[in-house]
């Protein structure tokens, strides 16, 4: 079987699976029972200085976005850091690194952009014999209206100063959360390696307003009739989490940088791509707090079963596999071309990709008077919107053509060389690569 084993900058956890910093990492309870179920590691709910304590609003947290199943997409919270003592929540940390060796613990910090403040924390964090740290430069409410937060993680010089500062303070693997609120993910990133970090984890969440009660005028969760933006995560937020993470792991500058892989992960699948895509692990938040702790179980036997089936022995053998694929649009083959095709016995004569087609695309569908409906190659561009848009999965496929073949629709031969097309002479782009 598979070896699930993963060893993150030296921190070993008996599978890829961690729990990232967020309500089911709050407290001791919560953690046992994760580990018993079956987690690798875990990073707790972000820790603050001790101060003024941390008060969360009273009111509805969080806001949802669902499917036509009511299965839920995307969640938007208004939570702030943990709101339990600091040294409860240390010695809680203590206890139970101390009683499960073999999974990883991570704490997570947000304290202000004071060295005093990070000179102070962190020997205490130490203390505790957790594994590593993760800065949390990435909360988008509430924190970062007091300078913390995405308020770091949005300027990539307070990001290097503040790494550096735990890189001379603390012994340990330093991890660095980084926000999607930003127009260039490269940037902190390249600043968190600068400030020596020895990884970066991603992402947190994406400002958001879920809704908007059409009523009383207030955006969602509403709080005494205000709502304030909040943080998008879950399933929906995945697409732009792994295109964040696959800048950074084919950016010349921070390549090679370990990262940890976090939005939306829902199923092993999820995670085998977020991992083919450079991430070492990943944290999950969302799938956990609707499924329960439980959910993993499916994720290490559908990861083991993927690797068995691919001949993958380790975590190793496809970390990193899929970024040599991911290219810039002009090193796309322009020589590449598909056709759709419709499965007529598994087609249910809806008739939706003859609607989207005709109505929004090329009219590239015929549909007969007894509804059967047909590509019509000479007008087909391949665009891929009948196979979005079909309720019946594998109803609708699209196939290459081979070298050699006319296309109807251009007149041309399908070149034979297009496998090569990122150093096809005639590719405006690869000349612009040299
Ligand atoms: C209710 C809630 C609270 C969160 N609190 C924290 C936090 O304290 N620190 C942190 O770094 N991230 C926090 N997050 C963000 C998650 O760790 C994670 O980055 C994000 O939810 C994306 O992962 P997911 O799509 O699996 O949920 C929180 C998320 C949620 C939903």
């Amino acid at each position: 079987m598979a070896d699930l084993t993963t060893e993150f900058l030296g921190i070993k956890s008996p599978n890829p699976f961690w729990l990232a910093s967020a309500p089911p990492t709050d407290k001791e309870y919560n953690v046992r029972r994760a580990f018993e179920a079956g987690w690798g590691g875990v990073v707790w709910k972000t820790l603050g200085s001790e101060g003024p304590p941390v008060v969360n609003v009273n009111g509805p947290r969080y806001g949802a976005i669902y499917g036509a199943d009511r299965r839920l997409l995307g969640l938007n919270n208004i939570e702030l850091i943990t709101d339990r003592p600091l040294q409860t929540n240390l010695e809680e940390i203590k206890r139970v690194k101390a009683d499960y060796p073999d999974r990883a613990i991570i704490v997570s910090l947000m304290v202000p952009c004071e060295e005093q403040a990070w000179k102070d924390i962190l020997p205490l964090v130490e203390e505790t014999g957790a594994d590593g740290i993760e800065l949390n430069f990435g909360c988008p409410h509430g924190m970062s209206e007091r300078g913390m937060g995405a308020a770091v993680g949005q300027v990539p010089e307070y990001i290097e100063m503040v790494t550096r500062w735990c890189k001379q303070y603390y012994s340990k693997p330093v991890i660095v959360k980084l926000t999607p609120n930003i127009t260039d993910v490269r940037k902190p990133a390249e600043a968190a390696k600068r400030g020596g970090a020895d990884a970066v984890s991603l992402i947190n969440t994406i400002n958001s307003i879920t809704s908007v009660n059409l009523d009383t005028m207030s955006p969602e969760p509403s709080i005494d009739g205000k709502g304030s933006h909040g943080g998008y995560c879950g399933p929906a937020v995945k697409p732009i989490a792994m295109s964040m993470v696959s800048e950074i792991a084919r950016n010349p500058e921070t390549r090679g940088l370990p990262i940890s892989g976090i939005g939306g992960v829902t199923t092993w699948r999820d995670a085998a791509e977020f991992m083919a895509l450079g991430c070492g692990n990943v944290q999950v938040c969302t799938a956990a707090m609707t499924y329960g702790f439980k959910v993993v179980q499916e994720m290490i036997s559908g990861l083991s079963d993927w690797m068995d089936e691919k001949g993958h022995n380790s975590i190793q053998d496809f970390v990193g596999m899929a970024v040599p694929n991911v290219t810039d649009w002009q090193y796309l083959n322009l020589n590449y071309v598909a056709k759709a095709k419709i499965d007529q016995d598994a087609c249910i004569k809806c008739g939706r990709c003859y609607a989207a087609c005709e109505d929004t695309s090329h009219q590239a569908i015929s549909m007969s008077a007894d509804r059967v409906f047909e590509v019509i190659d000479a007008e087909c561009v391949a665009c891929n919107l009948c196979v979005d848009v079909c309720p019946v999965e594998d109803c609708i496929s699209m196939e290459a053509m081979k070298p050699g073949e006319v296309d109807p629709r251009t007149g041309k031969v399908v070149e034979k060389e297009y496998a090569n097309w990122t150093t096809h002479p005639n590719n405006p782009g690869a000349v612009a690569a040299e």
